[in-house]
């Protein structure tokens, strides 16, 4: 078969956002009923997940791969609240995605308790394409709709002093039969330090492949660190601190000679059960080589250069 390497910045047509991709609110909600906050929470109390405002593709960050098919992306996840099997859609889709608030608390000067859909209207939303790699050494190329960490943290200004974001995701133990194996450290906890939340890459998003973030890939509000390994990338998450403390990650709790805090890719330096030396494209099935920080590292290699005595890659 004859295969065309595509250079980074091709994107092949079919992968082109087509001009009608972003669904005009007001024409699925009717009437202009979108704007009428009335309705909006009636439709909230309802569980109704509204569609994502009008946003743009921002072609900064390419994917110099091919989007992973969107059945792929959505049907193969990791969440162990639901299970320890990939094919967790089912249980997933029984997580109510509204009403959703996220807490946002610790070392800020105004802390906040804001709905998904709040946060949704006051910050810039856009898609970026970004690479995701599990520690499992599978990967997929995902066009996510969210904000800059960032911005969120503007919002509530951290103050001096403050060294860590930790993010704590959902525990509905309702509909999360996962919560049961009782050996795991609930409810899942992530963090980063600061200067990795400031970082332009730390994007939260609330949607994937044009549509609202499904429950199965962490929806309705999830982060993602794309030059850190995946399990970093919390999903659903209820509450974010800002704090001095470092936070303890679920996998470094579970299984701290494997898992650490730091967790950026790297190819050379080995899982002690694996080799992260390549990776298999969620679709394809083609395997690749990985790179260093996932491909990312003319955005962040800067935040590591004082930190060479830390355990970085694992
Ligand atoms: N977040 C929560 N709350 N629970 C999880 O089990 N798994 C992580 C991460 N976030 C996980 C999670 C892992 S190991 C990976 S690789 C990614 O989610 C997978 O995201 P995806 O299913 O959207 O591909």
């Amino acid at each position: 078969m004859l295969i065309r390497r595509r250079r980074g910045y091709e994107i092949p047509e079919s992968q082109v956002t087509p001009e009608g991709f972003v669904v005009n609110r007001r024409a699925l909600f009717g009437a202009g009923a979108a704007l009428l906050p009335g309705v909006a929470l009636a439709q909230q109390a309802a569980g109704v997940v509204p569609p994502l405002p009008e946003h743009q593709r921002n072609l900064r960050f390419r994917p110099e791969r091919d989007i992973t098919p969107e059945r792929e992306a959505t049907t193969y996840n990791n969440f162990y609240e639901f299970g320890t099997s990939k094919n967790i859609v089912r249980e997933a889709s029984r997580m109510p995605l509204r009403p959703w608030t996220i807490q946002v608390d610790g070392m800020v000067a105004k802390p906040a308790t804001f709905g998904v859909d709040d946060l949704i209207r006051q910050l810039p939303i856009e898609e970026r394409i970004y690479r995701l790699r599990c520690v499992e050494a599978w990967a997929m190329t995902v066009p996510w709709t969210g904000f800059q960490l960032s911005e969120l943290l503007k919002l509530v200004e951290p103050q001096a002093g403050a060294r860590y974001v930790s993010f704590t995701t959902a525990s509905l133990p309702a509909v999360m039969p996962g919560l049961r194996q009782s050996w795991y450290p609930w409810p899942h906890v992530e963090g980063c330090t600061m200067e990795e939340a400031g970082n332009e890459l730390a994007f939260m998003p609330v949607g994937m492949y044009g549509k609202p973030l499904q429950a199965q890939n962490g929806g309705p509000f999830r982060v993602v660190f794309p030059w850190k390994y995946g399990f970093k990338s919390g999903k659903s998450v209820v509450r974010i601190t800002v704090t001095d403390r470092r936070p303890e990650n679920f996998w470094f709790k579970i299984q701290p000679s494997e898992y650490g805090f730091w967790a950026n890719v790297n190819p050379e330096v080995a899982h002690p059960r694996w080799s992260q030396a390549t990776e298999r494209l969620l679709g394809s099935g083609e395997r690749v080589p990985t790179r260093l920080f996932n491909g990312y590292g003319e955005f962040v290699a800067g935040l590591y250069t004082n930190l060479q005595r830390e355990r970085l890659w694992a």
